[in-house]
């Protein structure tokens, strides 16, 4: 086996890979070790990676199989299968910084992508950190009463909640008709890998819990938000040139951070991998 290490970044959340090339081909068993260390830390920090957008499509597929996006518009030039994030996208005159609010991706979609990864291109010179917060221990912390009140409790999810923190980019009238219906799915979904129970929460896209007043849902997302990003939960992401950071929307929530000087360019190539129903 090539020598490389994975290594835990904190005691919950987040382990680093050191000593791999993923454009040269990855054996089955490199495979399988990198596949079990996604599915225990939930992120995964790959370090020193020199990807074209063809050799980080090819990269990411050894974790699973590619999920189309919805902004059909929205690619890296040449490459209409790679998406990216970038902090130069204006809508109605003011900048949208994708990301910006704690949120677990695309979870309107009735199987919702198991993961995303980002890789590196432009970064600024400080900040524009990714923080992730632990949902399995998010979960496990809350009072049992809590835990009995939210397990059978489900939420629809749409592409935009009227509720959302904060708009979403822009998002042609051919992509909008191609949007699934709202998503419905359980506040607290099992892991189908890990086998642990996680929080299941998006403020962006959460529109009501079924049974529920839409007052006592937001207060009770509120209050479930507020438990879950705490510090201790947290694995915070200081990028470096040549990062691949792949995380799991099933464990984790993120967000990014738009304290840099917006001068700079931020510029990330992204994939997200297809998903399960969550149950
Ligand atoms: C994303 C996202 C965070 C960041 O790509 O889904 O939320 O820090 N990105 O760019
Ligand atoms: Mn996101």
């Amino acid at each position: 086996m090539a020598s490389f290490s994975i290594a835990p970044l904190t005691d919950h959340t987040g382990a680093e890979v050191v000593g791999l090339d993923f454009r040269k081909p990855i054996d089955a068993d490199t495979r399988a070790a990198l596949n079990d260390a996604f599915v225990e830390h939930h992120v995964l920090v790959v370090r020193d990676q020199d990807f074209s957008p063809d050799d980080f499509k090819v990269a990411v597929q050894l974790f699973g199989e590619l999920q189309p996006h919805d902004k059909k518009e929205h690619h890296v030039p040449g490459f209409p299968d790679v998406s990216y994030v970038s902090n130069d996208e204006f809508v109605n005159g003011r900048r949208i910084i994708p990301g910006e609010t704690f949120h677990t991706d695309h979870s309107n979609h009735p199987r919702p992508p198991k993961a995303t990864t980002l890789f590196a291109v432009d970064l600024p010179s400080s900040g524009g950190d990714t923080q992730y917060v632990n949902m399995h221990d998010a979960y496990d912390d809350l009072p049992e009463a809590t835990r009995r009140k939210i397990d059978g409790l489900k939420a629809v999810h749409a592409y935009l909640s009227k509720y959302s923190p904060r708009p979403l980019g822009y998002l042609s009238e051919e992509s909008q008709k191609k949007l699934p219906p709202p998503g419905v799915h359980p506040l607290v979904r099992i892991h189908p890998e890990n086998g642990r129970k996680a929080l299941f929460l998006n403020p962006v896209r959460m529109e009501s819990i079924l049974g529920m007043e839409d007052a006592d849902a937001l207060k009770l997302i509120g209050e479930l938000m507020a438990h879950a990003t705490q510090k201790k939960y947290e694995y915070r992401h200081k990028w470096r040139h040549g990062d691949w950071v792949l995380w799991d929307n099933r464990s984790v929530m993120h967000q990014a951070n738009p304290d840099y000087d917006m001068n700079e360019r931020r510029f990330l190539y992204r994939l997200m991998l297809k998903g399960e129903v969550p149950a």
